[in-house]
């Protein structure tokens, strides 16, 4: 039986989960794995505190050398988190030869590039399983259970924090600050969840599974990016009416050699079987042209379930280590195309769109609403005007200010922002437009 020392760098909720199963599982491990896997030393800045598994002592390293410089650590984990630490001690330790495994999704997703280009010139491994939807094994999917597959599509709930919040909203009705302040109560936000509100979060983890699905590093800064911090209960209602659940959805489709990688809150139907992912779960769904749609469900982020992810890259570098490293280290990068892939820019985007106007209800408005549509040849799918009253036009008590939803058919991004402007610049409307766009793809 051989053995496989690791070293782990940072002692926080995951990596406690990491040496629990690692110590507590060995002989599972060991039995389905063939491998024995020993955790040797824990790097954390602090030793001083209360943890989850308390560690013996002979386990604890005080400096960032004891592991790195150890010869018998083969694998290094990382699970601190941010972007610059990680990334110096994640180039120390390839240049040492180590393998890595990582949950750390802002690092790959803004550096994976020089990461990944580092790897491949040192022959060493990289493992990311627990940097997307923490528990659910969506990269070893990808990789291995969809090899077969073009994948067209791949879109999900990314990010726990904001699907509870959402799924808060929907089904109590809460605003968005009270649904987001229970979260933080409940331990399911972080003090400062501004990436995960913002979608930066889910866009880290979008960007991840587009590199793998279409095979090139791209540029993160060109991802589309738009969180729920704006979301008004309102639109969750009116897009009620129209059979639709909103989520932040994260989606990469590839077309023409390019991908569409956006994060937005979106309209789904309710039949869509991401409508009923609640609460903090995450679920992704990926379109293979052999295999047709698939699901994949579960806990996208906690102690235990990350830990489980990160567990697997483990056992199979280290397999693959035993095997001896060989060409792996190109086939388990993601840049299997060997290429930069292009991002479809925002304004090519096609999808469905839900446009809520607030306008005065007097004569005339809609159809001036529906000739800007039609010269920007965006197609109405469906109208809802209320006659509930937002307010009263310039304190008014006649003139009623109320929400006009317009659901289209496919449109042009472009288009669509052309004609709102258009609308909005010709004094139709009163306030800013709300656009929330919609995937249901017209047969
Ligand atoms: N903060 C993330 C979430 C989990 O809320 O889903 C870690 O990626």
């Amino acid at each position: 039986m051989e053995r496989i020392n690791v070293g782990l760098v940072g002692y926080g909720v995951v990596g406690n989960g990491v040496a629990q199963i690692l110590e507590e599982k060995k002989d599972l491990l060991r039995k389905k794995s063939g491998v024995e896997i020993n955790l040797k030393k824990v790097y954390t800045r602090n030793w001083n505190k209360n943890f989850q598994y308390p560690l013996s002592e002979d386990k604890k390293a005080y400096s960032l050398e004891e592991i790195l410089n150890d010869e018998d650590i083969s694998i290094v984990i990382e699970l601190t988190g941010g972007i610059d630490f990680p990334y110096k001690l994640l180039s120390e330790a390839i240049k040492r030869k180590k393998h890595i495994v990582t949950a750390n999704k802002a690092l790959l997703a803004e550096k994976g590039k020089e990461i990944f280009l580092l790897a491949e010139k040192y022959g060493v491994r990289i493992g990311f399983e627990a940097s997307v939807a923490g528990g659910i094994p969506i990269i070893r999917s990808l990789r291995e259970g969809l090899v077969a597959n073009e994948i067209q599509k791949i879109y999900g709930i990314l990010n726990g924090t904001t699907n509870y919040i959402l799924t808060n909203m929907y089904k109590y009705g809460k605003d968005f600050k009270t649904a987001l302040k229970e979260a933080q109560e409940l331990g399911y936000a972080e003090a400062d969840p501004t990436l995960d509100i913002n979608g930066t979060d889910a866009a880290h983890k979008i960007a991840i599974l587009a590199s793998l699905s279409y095979g090139g590093f791209l540029d993160f800064n060109q991802v589309y990016v738009e969180g729920i911090q704006n979301i008004d209960p309102l639109d969750i209602d009116l897009g009620k009416e129209l059979g639709y659940i909103l989520k932040l959805l994260a989606i990469a489709k590839g077309h023409n050699g390019e991908a569409e990688v956006r994060v937005h809150p979106t309209f789904i139907p309710e039949e869509n079987p991401l409508s009923k992912v609640d609460g903090v779960f995450n679920a992704v769904m990926v379109e293979g042209d052999s295999v047709g749609e698939t699901m994949f469900y579960g806990k996208g982020a906690g102690s235990l379930p990350t830990a489980s992810a990160v567990v697997s890259d483990i056992v199979d570098i280290s397999k693959s280590v035993i095997r001896g490293i060989g060409n792996e280290i190109e086939l388990t990068s993601m840049n299997w195309e060997h290429k930069d892939l292009s991002l479809t820019r925002v304004s090519d985007f096609f999808t469905r769109y839900y446009i809520r106007f607030t306008v005065p209800d007097i004569t005339g408005i809609l159809a001036k609403v529906a000739e800007v549509f039609a010269k920007y040849s965006i197609s109405i799918a469906a109208v809802i005007q209320k006659e509930k009253v937002l307010s009263y036009y310039k304190n008014s008590t006649s003139e009623k200010i109320v929400p006009l939803v317009i659901l289209t058919h496919t449109a042009s991004e472009n288009n669509v922002q052309k004609a709102i402007e258009e609308i909005e610049s010709k004094g139709i409307t009163v306030g800013k437009s709300v656009i929330i766009r919609v995937e249901d793809e017209e047969k």
